[in-house]
């Protein structure tokens, strides 16, 4: 085990091969995976600047429709501590539960004021916010009847590769959650709940926007589960 990060708590994080979630079989590592330790390089690297990534924290534009949210949340480590200058970029279905990308067939229109991608940078105490619409849910292939809970999908780089997460936010109360393999592809379901986001009275703006919290911890036993890929 890698000295520089503590393994991750037994169930927290959604094994490779999950039956439930088809395609999983399809990309999982067949053989045992080979430990390379990280170094300087991984730890420290590589670190993105606003000035290179410009920051696309409204991805609303001001014109897209549907329920208008603020998102926000604090980054930090498995020991609590902030990552400040952090970027997460994030992406997500319009209104309608359609994606502006050419692979996505499904049968809901296309928002012209809404692409569904955005950029932000977590300040000096790894406070981050956006503003968006809800994401509506979507039918997927993986089984008869399946449809995704909304979610909004986020990448991290953190302060290098080591701490890289891939992973999705969802909403309270959704009953679709019950349902999702990508979701219950998470053993544990305290690290589960983790990654549905909490409706937040403080964060919304009066007559305007509905707020969701939603905290972020890069590594380490109470990290936010990773995406299943
Ligand atoms: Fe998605």
């Amino acid at each position: 085990m890698d000295e520089a990060f503590r393994p991750a708590a037994p169930g927290s994080q959604p094994a490779y091969a999950v039956p439930a979630y088809r395609s999983t079989g399809a990309r999982a590592p067949a053989q045992a995976l080979v430990r390379l330790p990280t170094t300087v390089t991984e730890r420290t690297g590589p670190a993105f600047d606003p000035a290179h990534f410009p920051p696309i924290t409204d991805l609303t534009g001001g014109a897209a429709l549907g329920e208008r949210i603020i998102v926000a949340g604090r980054v930090t480590d498995e020991d609590g501590r902030p990552l400040p200058h952090t970027m997460l970029e994030i992406w997500q279905a319009n209104a309608a539960g359609r994606y502006d990308h050419p692979g996505d067939t499904h049968d809901a229109p296309l928002d012209p004021g809404f692409h569904g991608e955005g950029r932000v940078f977590t300040d000096a105490d790894g406070h981050y916010s956006f503003i968006s619409i809800k994401p509506g849910a979507y039918p997927w292939g993986n089984h008869d009847n399946a449809w995704r809970p909304n979610h909004i999908h986020f990448s991290l780089f953190g302060r290098g590769f080591a701490q890289r997460l891939i992973t999705q936010m969802y909403f309270p109360g959704d009953p679709l959650l019950a349902l999702d393999p990508i979701y219950n592809a998470i053993p544990d379901p305290a690290a589960r709940a983790r990654l549905v986001s909490s409706f937040d009275l403080s964060l919304t703006r009066p007559n305007w926007a509905l707020g969701y919290r939603f905290d972020i911890v890069l590594r380490g036993g109470v990290a936010t589960p990773m995406e299943q890929s």
